[in-house]
């Protein structure tokens, strides 16, 4: 019974858990900006690998990407392609922990006509805002 306490309390105490202190987050960027992401998981003083995955594919999977040992992961230019779910996986040898999923979505800048003279045709007031890009991959 005092092995069973004993060997219990090391197992929480001596092997330091792998916890996400910093997770990826939905974001919304515009087209063609750089944008990142920071990625960081403790388990006392181990090494940690990053991996960041894309639509179940590793990253980088072009030139466009960097994903550093620290776990920060740039996208240099943003385009639709870029657009989707990424996640962050920490692996410390034998333990692997998987991020939550962040969404990268792209705004667009919207224009829409909001006042118009019919006997002055050339003459239009359009309000700019930024909204959501919606395609279809
Ligand atoms: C981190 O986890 C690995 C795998 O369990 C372990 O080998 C390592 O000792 C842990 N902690 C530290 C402080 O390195
Ligand atoms: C990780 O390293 C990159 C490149 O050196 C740096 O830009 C980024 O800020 C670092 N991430 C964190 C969380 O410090």
């Amino acid at each position: 019974m005092w092995a069973t306490i004993f060997l219990l309390g090391c197992h929480m105490v001596c092997v330091p858990a792998l916890v996400f202190v910093g997770e990826p987050e939905d974001r919304i960027t515009e087209f063609e900006k750089p944008m990142w992401w920071h990625c960081q998981a403790v388990n006392g003083t181990a090494n940690i690998e990053y991996r960041w995955e894309f639509k179940s594919q590793r990253l980088p999977r072009n030139g466009d990407q960097t994903v550093f040992p620290n776990g920060t992961l740039v996208l240099h230019r943003v385009t639709y392609d870029d657009v989707g779910t990424y996640r962050c996986t920490a692996n410390s040898g034998d333990r692997q922990l998987k991020s939550r999923e962040a969404t990268l979505q792209i705004a667009c800048m919207i224009y829409r006509l909001t006042s118009y003279v019919p006997s002055a045709p050339k003459f239009k007031i359009y309000r700019q805002w930024y909204g959501l890009c919606i395609f279809q991959s």
